[in-house]
């Protein structure tokens, strides 16, 4: 893809995710099948599981549940859009999020014993 059809994506992307942070964390903090997924998520978690990344976190939905289940994890999330990473902040305010592209995950100090991507990685269309 020519680099100006990608910046433009990527900042379709970002201005799209902006514009439905409130409305997704709305939605999604109360749907049933969505809680109890990363219920059973979290529930696998044992003592030696305590640095925890959320790639693509969202509204940080995913790391308020772990917190408020297991209080002493040292949690970090990361989205691309900078209205998810405010909502996530004031969703989770003992983790530390920051506005990052997966695709530099590479850039990412730090080790991890759990990382987490949901609902964010796809494949590109065929054909
Ligand atoms: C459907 S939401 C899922 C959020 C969260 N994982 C959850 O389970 O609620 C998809 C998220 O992926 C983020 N996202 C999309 N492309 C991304 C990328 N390249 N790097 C980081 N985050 C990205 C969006 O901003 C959005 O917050």
């Amino acid at each position: 893809m020519p680099a100006a059809d990608h910046q433009h994506e990527l900042e379709l992307t970002i201005q799209t995710f902006d514009k439905c942070a409130q409305q997704y964390c709305d939605k999604f903090e109360s749907y049933k099948p969505y809680i109890e997924s990363y219920e059973k998520f979290a529930a696998l978690f044992t003592p030696r599981h305590r640095r925890v990344l959320e790639a693509a976190c969202g509204p940080g939905l995913f790391c308020r549940l772990l917190w408020q289940q297991i209080p002493k994890l040292d949690i970090k999330g990361f989205d691309l859009a900078p209205a998810m990473v405010n909502l996530a902040r004031a969703n989770c305010p003992d983790a530390q999020f920051a506005v990052m592209d997966c695709r530099d995950l590479d850039q990412l100090d730090g080790r991890f014993d759990v990382i987490i991507g949901a609902f964010c990685f796809s494949l590109p269309e065929s054909g």
